[in-house]
């Protein structure tokens, strides 16, 4: 029977939060496109999908939250700048790059100075370049997104990967980032994506089994790539909500 993408009982905003690279992106259109990519760019800004799945004869429509592991969410961002020869390592700092000007803050010599953005080039996410040049591309948004990001969320994706023990070990950091914007009713389930890479392993499943224990939260390993419990984890955290 034909169902209609509004037709649901419950909605419930989900968000995907972990290190960049661990695979967010890709369990995000794993599970609501069954699509996988090799070559994901980071994500710019915030994005989002949604998928229903019936739960107790229930429509439940997920919307899930995606965003760039990296960047302001944490108050640790670390830029670099390269103006002429000098190059300015920004610690903690919060960049805007928006239509029409660019706008950096928190920082050294540049401290709430505007740059004009025809000499502002983004060439990855934490690595600003000053050129001389026009923007050619990405011209991308960066806010203090945080507190958006996290409003509402009744379930949280922790995500780290199993061949990177430091995306595990920042799982405390973005654990309390998510506990301190969000209910403590807020369903969260920790995801070592990648499994597939058993031969790299670097995360065993006890140690992160012992942190879900101890913080009261789920576990999952999970594949993007080979599609293992990718929708088992976003609909145990579905059902919970429930
Ligand atoms: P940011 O947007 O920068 O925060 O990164 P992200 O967490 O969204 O990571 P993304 O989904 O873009 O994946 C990063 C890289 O890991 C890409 O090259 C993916 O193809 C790869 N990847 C994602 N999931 C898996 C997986 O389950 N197995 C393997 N082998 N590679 C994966
Ligand atoms: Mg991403």
């Amino acid at each position: 029977a034909y169902r209609s993408d509004d037709d649901y009982d419950y909605l419930f905003k989900v968000v995907l939060i972990g290190d960049s690279g661990v695979g967010k992106s890709n369990l995000l259109s794993r599970f609501t496109k069954n699509e996988f990519s090799l070559e994901s760019k980071s994500t710019i800004g915030v994005e989002f999908a949604t998928r229903s799945i019936s739960v107790s004869e229930k429509i439940v429509k997920a919307q899930i939250w995606d965003t760039a592991g990296q960047e302001s969410m944490t108050g640790q961002n670390r830029f670099t700048v390269t103006q002429g020869r000098q190059k300015h390592v920004l610690e903690g700092a919060r960049l805007e790059i928006a239509e029409p000007r660019v706008r950096a803050w928190g920082l050294l010599g540049l401290r709430a100075r505007e740059l004009d953005p025809g000499t502002c080039k983004l060439i990855r996410r934490e690595h600003i370049r000053i050129t001389a040049g026009i923007i050619d591309s990405p011209v991308a948004t960066y806010r203090a997104i945080t507190s958006a990001y996290y409003r509402g969320a009744v379930g949280a994706l922790l995500v780290y990967d199993i061949t990177r023990n430091a995306t595990f070990e920042n799982m405390q950091r973005w654990l309390k980032e998510l506990r301190d914007h969000t209910d403590s009713s807020t369903v969260i389930m920790l995801v070592g994506n990648k499994a597939d890479l058993r031969h790299l392993r670097a995360v065993s499943t006890e140690d992160a089994m012992e942190f879900a224990e101890r913080e009261n939260t789920f576990f999952m390993e999970t594949s993007a790539l080979e599609s293992i419990n990718v929708d088992n984890a976003f609909t145990e955290v579905l059902t919970q909500i429930f």
